[in-house]
């Protein structure tokens, strides 16, 4: 203790506080003077390092042309087993000699981790900041998920993405093994899984909601034999890795019941799909499906030492279990009240022959539905509300809410990102999660073990493309599930832009540079809109080539560089139909980057939002509306502004318009992402806000543009109500559910 009042001391006393290059950051860093300089042999004394951890520290030091030759006295580097902090902790003092203690193994490995980050080329030569530096994590459960059934990793990929988690502390890989579209793991004793459900003979191309859908024709897939299994989840112990498997049931199931349709309700032969989504047909409820999935659990155990179990049970749609017989008498058999405590008796199954076996169960947050068995764990995704629900009643939790954990968002509003589900995940907003939610008292917080992201592979077909979803946005996530007081976000982005690129260039890490790209800024001004370009730092800057088009007329405005100018746009006097387009490179990233503004007579026009928008979808408010920017692709980003409501209801300002005649309006028809085109859409007008009447009304559209034809009008305001449909339909996914309505560009027609 006494070297750490020293170390505080002189920490004090110097003004130059050098930054902490480790992600995620340490719980206490405390920098002195100076440099510790690693030559190109290091001398270690570490007799209680693990010989797969000592190995492991030698190659990333070999990578940096250092060589480590053991020694018992006068070493650079001595790493000791010793008795105080927590199970997971360490401790390092860095000065003339690095001094490493830790209590257990995985200490040992995460100051082998830390020391490693901080490597820094210095003067030409590597050196590593002298400091203090006490560590341990705030979770336990510091997950990754990959989904191997949408597409295929072999095992060298998995190992590389564990290698990856390992460099940033994360300790759980959620292997997602089966799903609708490949079962990926071997069974022994029913081989059929993986010799059927292993494949499927197509696979849609582009977004699965794209009309009309095409499709590959290739067979496709792939599974890992029991032996490989084993050699993966022993190379992650080697990295202090527990790989959670998950067999999904009773939904998304259909791969394995192409290979045995007998456990289905129906019986009927399907093929395994090349489409994603939610499909109805699910493990029947009889004993013989539950057997069967008893069967492929025992299996399951002889390979997976992971106390937690996953077991889905998400997105399992009720409609054959309603029209099954077998499926009705387990109800009655049961004296259970619908389909929903069907599921949770299908789960409660699972659940027992796990206890019997000394593992727990763990599943998406639908198995709160009907009542959960009290020894479960819920991994909550759709939203925070089954992780807080799951808390209260005493379950423990891992939070994954899409809107923070879904890396298989977009992660900037850019058309150059690659094709993505949908969704919107900056860098800056996973930095922002908190998995402890504020509704929760301090007794329930303890349910909380952790967070987890997940990286679903419909659109991702290519351990790159895994990375480039993956990194940064898991620096990010780490920094919420390890740190007990995380930085602010400009620290994380600036030592993240000093230090980690370059490590991730280090290990060959595909990782997107979106954060380079300069983000959007859209205000209003009088009569128009103010455009800024805000780079990531203050000092980035830009080449930007304006082009302006008046009716035919092109004008190419020249090109110039900017640091975060703003510059104008004004609504159209004349006709209006005008259009202004910016393209712009920066020395940061390889792609050019076009903005592209319709300068209607509507640019930056007040609108009230009477009904809000879904916090989700709420991407600048009205202003969203009368922004210049058409939504082009279907889903995607910041474009539309979205709705989960039954009535919409807005109010145009319509101050200064000449006499209107009509309405351009988008919508978005995404029935594959419960995006639904509206019934009806009724205008009305008024001067004082408080009396209005009807000028004009449609019920039909199209997705995107629509027009809305009415009497010459010219009034002080216009009420747009937008009345969707009620429910989703029957048969499509989220039947039942309140659709989305996505609405982008509004534009008045004028006569003029
Ligand atoms: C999920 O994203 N269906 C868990
Ligand atoms: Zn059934």
């Amino acid at each position: 203790m006494k070297n750490i009042i020293f170390i505080l001391c002189i920490l004090f006393a110097s003004s130059a506080i050098a930054q902490c290059t480790i992600i995620p950051t340490p719980l206490v860093y405390s920098p002195v003077q100076g440099h510790f300089i690693v030559s190109d042999t290091l001398t270690i004394n570490a007799p209680d390092l693990l010989p797969a951890t000592y190995n492991y520290l030698e190659k990333e030091l070999a990578a940096r042309s250092v060589v480590l030759i053991k020694t018992s006295k006068s070493e650079d580097l001595r790493i000791l087993r010793d008795d105080h902090g927590s199970e997971n902790s360490y401790e390092m003092n860095i000065l003339n000699t690095i001094a490493i203690s830790f209590k257990s193994d995985n200490g040992a490995f995460y100051a082998v981790n830390s020391i490693l980050q901080m490597i820094i080329e210095k003067d030409g030569q590597l050196a590593i900041q002298k400091c203090f530096i006490m560590d341990e994590p705030r979770f336990d459960w510091r997950g990754l998920h990959l989904d191997v059934s949408r597409h295929f990793f072999n095992v060298d990929e998995v190992k590389g993405f564990i290698d990856l988690m390992a460099l940033y502390k994360f300790n759980k890989f959620h292997w997602h093994l089966t799903d609708d579209q490949g079962w990926r793991i071997e069974i022994k004793k029913h081989p059929k899984l993986t010799s059927i459900g292993g494949f499927r003979d197509s696979t849609v191309i582009g977004h699965f909601s794209d009309s009309p859908r095409k499709y590959e024709t290739e067979n496709y897939g792939g599974f890992y034999t029991q032996e490989e299994i084993k050699e993966v989840v022993a190379y992650a112990n080697t990295k202090f890795i527990t790989v959670v498997p998950e067999i999904e049931m009773p939904g998304h199931s259909r791969a394995a019941l192409a290979a045995y349709p007998e456990l289905s309700c129906t019986g009927e032969l399907n093929t395994v799909p090349g489409l994603w989504g939610v499909f109805d047909d699910v493990y029947c409820s009889k004993v013989k499906s539950i057997n069967f999935m008893k069967d492929v659990l025992a299996e399951v155990l002889e390979l997976f030492p992971s106390e937690y179990i996953h077991i889905g049970g998400d997105e399992a749609p009720k409609e054959r279990w309603k029209e099954c017989k077998q499926c009705q008498k387990v109800i009655k058999k049961n004296k259970l009240k619908d389909t929903h405590e069907l599921q949770s008796y299908f789960i409660r199954q699972m659940d027992a022959f796990l206890m019997e076996r000394g593992r727990k169960l763990i599943g998406w947050d639908e198995i709160l539905e009907g009542g959960l068995s009290p020894n479960a764990a819920v991994m909550s995704w759709r939203g925070e509300k089954g992780g807080i629900e799951a808390a209260k009643q005493g379950h423990n939790v891992v939070m994954s809410p899409t809107a923070y954990c879904y890396f298989d968002y977009y992660q900037s509003a850019h058309d150059i990102e690659p094709l993505a589900i949908g969704g919107y995940l900056p860098l800056e907003k996973v930095y922002k999660y908190n998995p402890v939610p504020e509704e929760l008292t301090e007794e329930q917080e303890k349910y909380i073990l952790g967070g987890q992201a997940n990286l679903w592979t419909e659109y991702i077909t290519t351990m790159d493309h895994v990375e480039y979803m993956a990194f940064p946005r898991a620096l990010a996530l780490i920094q919420s599930l390890w740190c007990k007081n995380k930085p602010e976000y400009d620290i994380f982005l600036d030592t993240y832009l000093k230090y980690q690129e370059d490590y991730l260039k280090l290990h060959n890490v595909n990782f997107a540079n979106s954060i380079h790209y300069p983000q959007l800024k859209i205000g209003r001004a009088s009569e128009g809109l103010n455009v800024n370009f805000k780079g990531t730092q203050s000092t980035e800057e830009y080449l930007l080539s304006t082009f302006f088009r008046d009716h035919e007329s092109y004008v190419d405005m020249g090109s110039r560089i900017i640091v975060q100018d703003t510059m104008t746009l004004k609504r159209p006097s004349g006709k209006g139909d005008s259009e202004m387009t910016y393209l712009l490179t920066s020395d940061n990233f390889n792609e050019t980057l076009m903005y592209h503004f319709n300068l209607s007579g509507d640019l930056g026009r007040e609108i009230e939002l009477v009904t809000p928008p879904h916090p989700k979808f709420d991407h600048n408010g009205s202003l969203n509306l009368v922004d210049g920017i058409s939504a082009g692709v279907k889903f995607k980003g910041t474009d539309w502004l979205g709705f989960n409501e039954n009535h919409i209801e807005m109010i145009v300002d319509m101050d200064g318009s000449k006499e209107v005649n009509g309405l351009k309006i988008g919508f978005n028809d995404n029935k594959g992402m419960w995006i639904y085109l509206p019934e009806k859409v009724t205008l009305y007008a008024s001067d004082d806000s408080e009396n209005w009447r009807e000028i004009g009304r449609a019920n039909e559209f199209k997705d995107r543009q629509n027009q809305i034809s009415f009497p010459s009008t010219k009034s002080k305001f216009i009420k747009l109500v937008i009345k969707p449909l009620d429910e989703i339909p029957a048969g499509s996914g989220g039947a039942g559910s309140v659709p989305w309505t996505f609405i982008d560009e509004i534009e008045f027609l004028r006569k003029n």
